[in-house]
């Protein structure tokens, strides 16, 4: 992979850019502003992947498991847990550190949630291909408590040390990303629901469809394959008709006012620049999980404060079309 510009200089680069802002004064504002850290309730709960009460039939692994144009098989049981990730494809990654792989005293092992690959589900983070330094400091946030995840990522930030966080980044810097999830615009997606187990969103076992309303609804391409960790099969989300269109214009900037254009920061074709992340293929239940939080306070390390003055005038419709855009670029 290219990197585009020495990662020293890529601070004072945004440095010289926010000055080129009209809204400037804004931003500076924002940074001085004490970030609440609650989020209010309302938030919409299709981002964040909250089980449904009633529970449908939702596909369960049981017994020895194969993923297909893999060698290896795995017991379901033994790889459904968080210490000892499947590991289908070894010869697509680099060796991984004893903190990615799981190794005694390592309850929470990276490949678990983030695949092998890197590229993650829905409710994690896909983490492939991002520059080693941007994901120490995301550790170093989760560790403070100023990036907030008391489930996941601050336990594991704060049991982690700082070897094995520095070896995790440097792996999943080396991934390269591939194509990981379908963009479809649609008034009328299947009928879905999510699931207690996995927390995915898995197709309504009564079949049908539903009205997409103003929503991004993310499900595996397969579900059998996403619960057994297979990094071979990836996501479709469903958008609201004209979000990709209604996205590129906001992500561009220029006409709304709305917003800024990301790719001053976020790099051309949004593929990331310097130790600025990465946003093309992201999985959009994710970018618009960050983008709520971040506008609603959650999300606050320092370099953080340049985004929530980006994300301040979104509203929820726009943040929807902003993520379906992202997801729907290439990662490389
Ligand atoms: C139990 C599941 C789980 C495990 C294990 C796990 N993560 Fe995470 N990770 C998550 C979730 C969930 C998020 C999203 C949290 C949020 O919204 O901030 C995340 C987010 C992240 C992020 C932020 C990504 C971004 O683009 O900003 C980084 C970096 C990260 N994890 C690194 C790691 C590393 C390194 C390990 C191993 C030491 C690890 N994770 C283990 C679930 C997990
Ligand atoms: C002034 C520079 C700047 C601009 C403009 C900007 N960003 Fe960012 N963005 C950042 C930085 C820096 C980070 C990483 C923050 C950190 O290190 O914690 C980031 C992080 C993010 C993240 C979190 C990524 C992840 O993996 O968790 C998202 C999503 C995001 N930006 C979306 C956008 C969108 C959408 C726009 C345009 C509307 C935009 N950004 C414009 C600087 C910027």
């Amino acid at each position: 992979m290219i990197r585009r510009t020495p990662r020293a200089n890529t601070f004072v680069r945004i440095a010289v850019l926010v000055c080129a802002f009209a809204s400037l004064s804004l931003i500076v504002r924002e940074l001085n502003a004490q970030a609440a850290l609650t989020v209010p309730a309302g938030l919409p709960d299709w981002a964040f992947n909250i089980p449904d009460k009633i529970q449908p039939t939702a596909v369960r692994p049981e017994g020895i498991v194969k993923a297909p144009g893999s060698a290896k098989e795995y017991d379901a049981a033994t790889i459904a847990g968080n210490a000892t990730p499947p590991d289908w494809f070894p010869d697509e990654h680099p060796a991984a550190p004893r903190s990615v792989r799981g190794d005694t005293g390592i309850a929470m092992a990276c490949g678990s949630c983030h695949l092998m690959s890197g590229q993650g589900h829905p409710e994690s983070a896909d983490i492939a291909g991002m520059p080693a330094e941007y994901l120490i400091r995301q550790m170093a946030y989760y560790k403070a408590g100023t990036r907030k995840d008391d489930a996941r990522m601050g336990p594991i930030a704060r049991a982690a040390s700082d070897d094995d966080v520095r070896q995790a980044a440097e792996y999943f810097a080396a991934l390269k990303p591939t194509v990981w999830v379908k963009v479809i615009e649609t008034a009328t997606p299947p009928k879905t629901f999510i699931a207690a187990a996995g927390r995915h969103r898995q197709l309504h076992p009564d079949g049908g469809t539903e009205p997409i309303g103003r929503r991004i609804l993310q499900i595996p391409a397969d579900p059998f394959r996403t619960e057994i960790r297979d990094p071979h099969s990836g996501f479709i989300a469903y958008v609201p008709p004209g979000s990709i269109a209604r996205g590129e214009a906001l992500v561009k900037g220029g006409a709304s006012g709305k917003t800024v254009q990301c790719a001053i920061c976020h790099g051309e074709g949004l593929k990331g620049l310097g130790e600025v992340p990465r946003l093309a293929g992201l999985q959009p239940l994710y970018v618009a999980r960050q983008l709520f939080d971040m506008r609603y306070g959650s999300s606050a390390g320092k370099a953080a404060a340049l985004m929530k003055a980006v994300v301040t005038n979104l509203a929820e419709d726009d943040i929807i079309a902003i993520s379906a855009y992202v997801a729907s670029l290439p990662p490389q």
